[in-house]
């Protein structure tokens, strides 16, 4: 059994509304099973009877980072090639994805990216799986393992990859329902239903996959209109829908349950489509500019109320850092606002509360999940901002409020600077 515990620290605390609540001296305190009991200004000593309460007086704690789209078998080579979507599946993803079959690449990569995930605060991970089973359960027990909230999915496909990663619908049944049953809302695990996109996926497969999410409750992943090429082979694999987002909708495939990585082509009417369906567009700035794929109008898209996330899309995002993330996101509506001929309406304050209370809404966990609130989890990262540069103590930064530490830390953060990552009240990682 756990303590209870807290810590004293200043505080960026993410609000419904969008925006960031600054405590520049605060104290967490937390029960035994991870649960905030309390969350303001530093209490009478009475109150913090029977807590282990860590001073950390000069760090900055910020509630846990949620990736919401990012693929572990792909981190092994984040970084190599630059090639468009459809040649780097087929030169890098694919022959990597297909080393999974050794339990042995599937525990050490597992291991690997859960570890690197912590190291840089992240608390929740949603990520693709390769397409063997097996791996899927080495995945789920390294998970927890590492302790880290972990949404994870069986890669689907049945045509058009390499023979080595092909399923079939009835493979792909047995195989997540087993998954679901061993793993789905177990301890801090969820199964992800996981076609991987429509250009490698026939209709059974989708229908199938529709199916299983709807009858086990579980979330959907997929990708949508990352790249035009992809945009153009998937109308001809599917002559019968409208769209692609119709693709997935006459499969049953868009739902309040389901995350669509990147989505920067959609028309007007599939955004439209996409909201009366209440899922959610998952916005991956590094991978769409590693890729050359685009940039996604994150402010044209939360002007029209589309549900949004972000993620790193490892491997084509080239780093598991949400705060890297976050930094790419206000780079790159910058970049989208000037050939829009718009002004920059995106802040350093949206990005991180996209990554953090955003995205536990678009994983509907806005309850428990993703800011400091009495009877949430305790998830959070400590970063010692004094890592940004060789000058320590003494030597003060002027520019010093917490606001201004907080574009230091996004702007000139990297892992290094995160001390420690907690997970349900639970220490998981400690430099
Ligand atoms: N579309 C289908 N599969 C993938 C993938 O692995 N990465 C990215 N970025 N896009 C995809
Ligand atoms: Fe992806």
């Amino acid at each position: 059994m756990q303590k209870k515990r807290g810590i004293i620290s200043a505080f960026i605390n993410p609000q419904a509304d969008g925006s960031l609540a600054f405590v520049e001296r605060g104290c967490l305190l937390y029960d035994e099973h991870g649960k905030i009991e309390y969350f303001g200004a530093v209490p009478s000593a009475d109150t913090m009877t029977g807590y282990e309460v860590l001073l950390r007086e000069r760090h900055v704690t910020l509630p846990g980072f949620i990736d919401l789209h990012t693929h572990l078998p792909q981190y092994e080579f984040a970084g190599q090639g630059a090639e468009a979507l459809l040649p780097w599946l087929n030169r890098y993803t694919f022959p990597q994805e297909a080393r999974f079959s050794d339990e042995r690449v599937a525990e050490l990569q597992s291991l690997n990216f859960f570890q690197t995930s912590i190291m840089h605060g992240t608390t929740t991970t949603v990520a693709y799986l390769s397409s063997h089973a097996r791996a899927a359960e080495i995945a789920f027990t390294e998970a927890s393992r590492v302790g880290i909230r972990a949404y994870l999915g069986l890669t689907l496909m049945d045509r058009n990859v390499p023979a080595a990663l092909i399923t079939t619908p009835a493979d792909a049944e047995r195989d997540m329902l087993r998954l679901i049953e061993r793993w789905h809302k177990r301890g801090l695990n969820e199964f992800v239903v996981t076609p991987r996109f429509a250009i490698s996926c026939s209709a059974d497969l989708l229908a199938l996959c529709g199916r299983i999410s709807q009858a086990h409750d579980t979330f959907l992943q997929t990708h949508i209109s990352e790249n035009h090429d992809e945009v153009a082979e998937t109308a001809k694999l599917f002559p019968e829908a409208e769209s692609y987002a119709g693709v997935y909708d006459r499969y049953g495939c868009l739902h309040a349950k389901t995350l669509l990585g990147h989505g920067i082509h959609l028309s007007d009417n599939e955004r439209q489509l996409i909201k009366d369906r209440q899922s959610v567009v998952v916005h991956c700035p590094v991978s769409n500019n590693f890729l050359g794929s685009g940039i996604l109008p994150y402010q044209k898209f939360r002007g029209e109320q589309l549900r949004l996330g972000l993620g790193t899309d490892v491997a084509a995002g080239y780093s598991l850092s949400m705060l890297h993330e976050a930094k790419a996101m206000t780079e790159m509506a910058k970049l989208r606002a000037h050939f829009d001929h718009a002004a920059c309406e995106l802040s350093v304050t949206d990005a991180v509360y996209q990554a953090t209370l955003g995205n536990a809404a678009a994983l509907s966990r806005a309850h428990d999940l993703g800011s400091f609130e009495v009877g949430k989890s305790a998830d959070f990262c400590v970063i010692d901002d004094r890592r940004c540069d060789t000058l320590q103590d003494e030597e003060k930064n002027h520019y010093a409020s917490l606001p201004e530490r907080l574009n230091r830390i996004v702007y000139r953060g990297h892992s290094s600077m995160v001390e420690s990552t907690v997970i349900a009240g639970s220490v998981v990682y400690s430099r």
